[in-house]
């Protein structure tokens, strides 16, 4: 047996159980060499739908594909062996609850990840309850749905009335009831949220949605500045990675072009 066979990777039930004893830390990944770096430190990785903004550079989320999640997928997958990895289901793909059964059966057939994500309303429960019947875990996302930019008018923070507040609560405590393991929720209040993460069980993962959850997840590119254009509110920066990254360039063409590099040692 090799080295890299006895490697655990964490479970669903390692997640659930750090609800209310240690917040649960997530990133986004979508190749290997980010998957191989991230591994281990962070509880989940996730495979999101963003890769089509922050990888291929389009404007919003839409364009992505189950083929084009399942080639990163499987790219992370070889990348990561300790974190969960979660693969989030692209536009389209769960429209109905057989359809999202069929995509999840893809994912869960043609790459190693443990569980699927995906953007849901009260239309989406029978989805979640189909796909745990059959095996699949599911993380089901609600609050602000990038899937939804378009019909919109943009990235709105969600839960701003009493009666959206009190719809997001009854909509989580459903979301449980039916199955899932976990919530990510998105561009809510803080009150908000800490009230959704208080009124269930499972594990609320959040992202612009404050600290009075279980755990946060920030896209990569975000988190580590590689993301230039803007930066939300609710970023925090960890890294000039794209200043860093311009001056190593830099500093390699410098020495290309003046004969710098490579060097006798460099050279066979
Ligand atoms: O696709 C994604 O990366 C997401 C973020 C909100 C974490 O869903």
């Amino acid at each position: 047996m090799s080295m890299r066979s006895v490697i655990k990777s964490t479970t669903i039930t390692q997640i659930l159980k750090k609800k209310g004893v240690e917040k649960i830390t997530m990133l986004t990944a979508y190749d290997a060499l980010m998957a191989r770096i991230f591994d281990g430190e962070v509880d989940i990785i996730l495979v999101g739908d963003s890769l089509q903004m922050s990888f291929f550079g389009e404007q919003d989320t839409l364009g992505s594909t189950l083929d084009s999640m399942i080639y990163h997928t499987k790219a992370v997958c070889n990348g990561a062996k300790r974190s969960l990895i979660i693969c989030d289901m692209p536009f389209g793909s769960t429209i109905t609850p057989q359809l999202a059964l069929d995509s999840a059966i893809r994912v869960y057939r043609e790459t190693k990840a443990q569980a699927i994500k995906l953007e849901v309303g009260f239309e989406g429960l029978k989805s979640i309850e189909i796909l745990v019947q059959n095996g699949i875990a599911v993380m089901a996302h609600i609050g602000l749905k990038p899937q939804f930019v378009r019909s919109e008018g943009g990235y709105k923070v969600q839960g701003k009335t009493q009666e959206s507040m009190e719809s997001l609560i009854a909509l989580a405590q459903k979301i449980e009831q039916n199955g899932a393991f976990s919530i990510l929720l998105e561009g809510v209040k803080a009150e908000v949220a800490e009230q959704i993460a208080r009124s269930v069980k499972i594990p609320v993962i959040g992202i612009g949605a404050g600290a009075e959850v279980d755990g946060q997840v920030l896209v990569w590119s975000d988190a580590f500045g590689f993301f230039e254009e803007f930066k939300p509110k609710f970023v925090r920066q960890y890294l000039k990675g794209a200043e860093l990254l311009r001056q190593g360039v830099r500093q390699y063409v410098q020495e290309v072009k003046n004969g710098d590099f490579p060097n006798q040692h460099e050279s066979y």
